[in-house]
């Protein structure tokens, strides 16, 4: 594979090819030395040009797991705000020799735009509301490994749709592996057209709660504008929260997955986020798993994630 950028048009196969390949390295994350040496020589290349916690330090536990070397570039210390530009930013990083990129932007397809000007495979880490393929799959990870497989689930997709790279990645990946989809969100909360989009849509989380095996709760991106297009916080939570009380009602085998950072007592009220449904940290752990899978095939010429690549 020569980069990672989107969730669309990766095919079932592949996808699963990656599950399996991630579910080999959770149990590598699980030995005394969780360390295999497949990228030893390798070097990844972070950049971030906006803010991470997840996926920025899950890439960098993957990377080294993997035996490879990280370079780090985080925007706010960087010569931005000298004015590089982007372009230059990459150009420079480049001239150091990684093999891969991580990279997330604000901006649309920046990642794709890093791939032609170096060359490199590159792995998108989030572009702006686009994409954030490596999301969707540590989601897949996590719903394939509690109910054994995801062909057949119904996932609701809940919150923020219109500004969410999240849901667009999701709703890709899981209909691909042959789960159904609904979006429950404000119509405001909605991107404006969803032709050929292969969901259904609800406009009150009560309507679609017992039938249901998948809750999966947006936050509201205010960075991208998605506050100001509701009344109030507490109209939006009566409508859309996953209140306790709410998640009393879903069946009793649902589960509830966020890819955080969560906003608690408005998407989710802290006991939900703390109780038994959740898989939130299990997403998270999962996360490394994934993004080695993702490197792995990206870099490694061997097939065998045991051995160093020659
Ligand atoms: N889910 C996610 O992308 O989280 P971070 O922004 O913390 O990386």
């Amino acid at each position: 594979m020569t980069g990672f950028l989107t969730t669309d048009g990766l095919s079932a196969d592949k996808a699963n090819q990656l599950l399996d390949l991630a579910d080999r390295f959770v149990e590598v994350l699980h030995r005394p030395l969780p360390k295999v040496p497949a990228l030893r020589g390798k070097t990844v290349a972070m950049l971030f040009f906006e803010d991470s916690t997840r996926t920025r330090m899950s890439f960098e536990k993957a990377a080294k797991a993997l035996s490879a070397d990280t370079m780090n570039f985080a925007a706010g210390s960087s010569s931005l705000s000298k004015g590089e530009s982007l372009k230059d930013t990459t150009l420079t990083v480049n001239a150091m020799g990684p093999h891969l990129m991580v990279v997330r932007h604000r901006s649309v397809g920046a990642p794709w735009r890093v791939s032609e000007w170096t060359g490199l495979p590159v792995v998108n880490a989030g572009d702006g509301a686009h994409q954030h393929p490596t999301q969707a799959m540590l989601d897949a990870l996590t719903a394939r490994r509690h109910f054994g497989s995801i062909d057949g689930l119904r996932v609701a997709i809940v919150g923020d749709i219109r500004h969410s790279r999240v849901a667009r990645s999701n709703v890709h990946l899981f209909t691909t592996l042959g789960a159904s989809v609904v979006l429950v969100a404000p119509r405001t909360l909605l991107p404006p057209d969803l032709t050929g989009w292969p969901v259904t849509v609800a406009h009150g989380i009560d309507d679609v709660l017992d039938e249901i095996d998948i809750v999966y709760l947006l936050r509201i991106q205010h960075e991208r504008g998605g506050g100001e297009v509701f009344p109030s916080v507490a109209e939006y939570v009566s409508r859309f929260g996953l209140t306790r009380a709410r998640a009393g009602r879903m069946s009793p085998d649902a589960v509830v997955m966020h890819p955080g950072p969560m906003n608690r007592g408005v998407e989710i009220s802290p006991e939900v986020a703390d109780g038994p449904s959740s898989l939130v940290e299990q997403q998270v752990a999962n996360g490394v798993a994934v993004r080695m899978a993702v490197l792995f095939d990206c870099l490694a010429s061997s097939s065998d994630p045991e051995e160093e690549s020659p």
